[in-house]
């Protein structure tokens, strides 16, 4: 069944590019991504964002259409920041630089008319970067986006990666400590007194399975710790 919205009635929208957790990616054409939610769902406060942070010259997708379940942007073209980290193309201490700029950049722009604090994007990790070569590092995935503290969208990224890091040792889970140590010497503010906060975020994720929830406090703890130093 097709859901109600901008592309034609039965037509196929493109090729699949992500299956997330509550939305679909595709791909419509070279310019073009559609963003399909699978349930019900008010894109309104999403697309607000999305253009409030654009219009201040925020590297944000541009918003095309919105209607329904469907969101269609600009496709930003270039490999994710993950991939970036993953292939060795950037280094950890430059990666995690740029990761603590753009939340610095984000919090910095003006909150919304009527809002008291900035924009937080609280997913704000390397696989939401998309490192394009025309427009820079731009920031994907504006679901989890309301106002808030800046301390607590730090705080979340560090819990985020935290939790790659407490996992099993393997190459890997060492990259993103050192990403982690990295990133939290680079972050502005006071991200330690947003810890309880953020872990009450990912506690609430309804997508965590057993294993995953088993990581937050150690996660969490790491995060204090590289906070302290
Ligand atoms: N505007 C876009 N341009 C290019 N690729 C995109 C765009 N939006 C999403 N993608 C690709 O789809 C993946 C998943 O999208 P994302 O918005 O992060 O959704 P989720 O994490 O909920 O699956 C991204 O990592 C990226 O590879
Ligand atoms: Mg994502």
């Amino acid at each position: 069944m097709t859901s109600p919205g901008v592309t034609e009635p039965g037509a196929g929208p493109g090729p699949l590019l992500a299956e997330g957790t509550t939305a679909d990616l595709f791909l419509l054409d070279d310019d073009r991504v559609l963003r399909r939610y699978r349930e019900r769902h008010d894109l309104s406060r999403e697309v607000a964002i999305m253009r409030h942070l654009g219009a201040h010259g925020f590297p944000v997708p541009q918003v095309w259409a919105a209607e329904g379940l469907d969101l269609v942007m600009e496709r930003v073209h270039g490999p994710t920041l993950l991939q970036g980290l993953v292939a060795e193309e950037i280094t950890i201490p430059a990666g995690a630089q740029l990761l603590a700029d753009l939340h610095h950049r984000l919090h910095a722009v003006p909150p919304p008319e009527g809002e008291e604090h900035a924009v937080v994007h609280l997913e704000l990790h390397p696989g939401n970067v998309v490192l394009s070569e025309t427009h820079g590092p731009v920031l994907l995935d504006w679901s989890h986006a309301r106002t808030g503290p800046a301390d607590l969208d730090v705080a979340l990224t560090g819990v985020l990666i935290a939790e790659v890091a407490v996992d099993d040792d393997t190459e890997y889970t060492r990259g993103a400590r050192a990403f982690l140590a990295a990133f939290l010497a680079a972050a502005d503010g006071d991200p330690a007194s947003q810890v309880d906060a953020a872990l009450r975020i990912r506690d609430e994720d309804r997508s965590l399975v057993p294993g995953e929830r088993a990581l937050l406090a150690p996660a969490a703890e790491l995060v204090r710790h590289f906070c302290s130093l």
